[in-house]
């Protein structure tokens, strides 16, 4: 009911005025808690009720938080929730004891208890931060929102700065999260799919601009599996960073594609006539529909700005040479119509029918799930290539912590800097980065529900 309903709801919510909107600075204070509680958020439409959530400060985004590059972060996380709990800073070159992975870098943080975050934030850019422990479960109740890391200088000049966090919600009719978090179905196929998509926490998410407003849109793929290919109306600009990083030259924004995790920064101007709309929008085989909007009342200046330049680089090392970087190979198997006939876990070998009763239905390496050896060691330093291939029926979205890497087999040079790869089914591509950041990291799928059921491996670099 849900689903059929939403194009429709769009098209009524976008006719409706939108509130004034705030400053950037307005939303800009960092926290020095951030509670994770149970809360109430407005999904659905009008007519039906409020929907349970959990959300960082009982909200859905949790705050947005904003800080100046090589400045810290640092607040009390406190867990309120009915189950213990974790915060992971998604895309940070982070201090490996402040990742957030339970099990691996911290234990969980229990209900009622607290966990003192402190780090600095290294890069410019957009990054988020969000639960890691039952990670398909609390994302997916969720626990997500936007960290803003702003250039200290030589950004170029915007009138709006949004992060807009695109979520994709299983509501069942009753407009309540749809429980079955992390089934075997969903995982051995395309992760949870939803059928209700928000904009920072609303259907029909809009904001008024002005015919040549500018802004910098800083969109964030928050869903547990979904990928998006976005499309603009009435907007005209440049992609100009992808995954935080940005891009050596901006790139003219047409389709953009996000998986899970990753984020693109544009910079665009309202080129829609006063008294339309420009609108962000979702393409999907059936037509796609409408993300949010941007209704134009007025002009904000004669003409369009100039083009933007780059933004400032952020200062990731140059890979060393590749042919002698250290290399290890991932191999993903599994997935329904996958070959996977059997794989390691918990040192044992365990055939298909074993494996699907401990959860798991993809292996990396025929280990299914963390294993006690990281996939590789590199010394700090060092230039580190590794090849992954999707030996099985879905795309996936490969997400290494603690490090940005480029692509490196693709013809025509060294990819963007980026810390989640989108990979096409049967596709193999080779990644490589600068094992600078000490510690345990972890590599896996950041569909969820994939990860969950045994895309993950980790490595160590000291
Ligand atoms: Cu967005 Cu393992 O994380
Ligand atoms: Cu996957």
């Amino acid at each position: 009911m849900i689903r059929t309903d939403r194009r429709r709801f769009h098209r009524a919510a976008l006719g409706l005025s939108a509130a004034a909107s705030l400053p950037a600075a307005a939303l800009a204070a960092a926290p020095t808690t951030l509670t994770a509680r149970v809360g109430r958020a407005r999904l659905a439409p009008a007519g039906h009720p409020d929907t349970g959530i959990w959300g960082f400060d009982g909200q859905v985004p949790g705050p947005v938080l904003r800080v100046t590059r090589g400045h810290r972060v640092s607040c009390r996380f406190v867990n309120e929730l009915p189950q213990a709990s974790s915060i992971h800073w998604h895309g940070v070159r982070i201090d490996n004891a402040m990742d957030g992975v339970v099990g691996l870098t911290q234990a969980a943080v229990e209900p009622g208890a607290f966990f003192d975050i402190d780090f600095i934030a290294p890069d410019a850019g957009t990054y988020w931060y969000h639960s890691h422990h039952r990670t398909w479960e609390q994302m997916a109740r969720g626990l997500y929102g936007a960290l803003v890391v702003a250039e200290p200088e030589g950004a170029p000049e915007a009138d709006r700065d949004e992060p807009l966090l695109i979520d994709d919600w299983r509501l069942a009719g009753d407009a309540q999260i749809a429980t079955g978090f992390g089934s075997l179905r969903d995982a051995s196929h395309a992760g949870r799919i939803g059928n209700w998509i928000t904009v920072n926490g609303d259907a029909g998410w809009s904001r008024d601009v002005g015919r040549f407003t500018r802004m910098r849109l800083r969109i964030v793929n928050t869903a547990n599996a979904r990928i998006f290919t976005l499309g603009v109306r009435g907007l005209e600009g440049w992609v100009v960073a992808l995954d935080g990083m940005p891009l050596e030259t901006p790139e003219v924004l047409d389709t953009l594609v996000l998986a899970p995790a990753q984020r693109a920064d544009v910079i665009v101007d309202v080129v829609a006539d006063a008294g339309d709309e420009a609108m962000l929008t979702s393409l999907e085989r059936d037509g796609g529909y409408v993300l949010c909007g941007f209704p134009v009342r007025g002009r904000a200046r004669g003409a369009r700005r100039p083009p933007p330049g780059p933004l400032p680089a952020n200062g990731v090392p140059d890979l060393g040479d590749l042919a002698t970087a250290r290399h290890a190979e991932l191999r993903m198997e599994g997935g329904a119509m996958g070959r996977l006939s059997g794989a390691m876990l918990g040192g044992r070998m365990h055939d298909r029918g074993a494996l699907a009763a401990a959860g798991k239905v993809w292996a990396f390496n025929g280990k299914a799930g963390m294993d006690e050896m990281p996939l590789l060691e590199a010394r700090r330093g060092e230039t580190v290539r590794i090849t992954i291939i999707n030996d099985t029926a879905w795309p996936h979205a490969m997400h290494l912590h603690g490090h940005h890497f480029r692509q490196v087999s693709a013809k025509g040079g060294p990819g963007p800097l980026r810390d989640t790869l989108l990979m096409d089914r049967g596709e193999t591509a080779s990644i490589a980065f600068v094992a600078d950041n000490p510690g345990k990291w972890l590599l896996h799928c950041h569909m969820l529900e994939h990860a969950a059921a045994g895309m993950m491996t980790w490595l160590r670099v000291a």
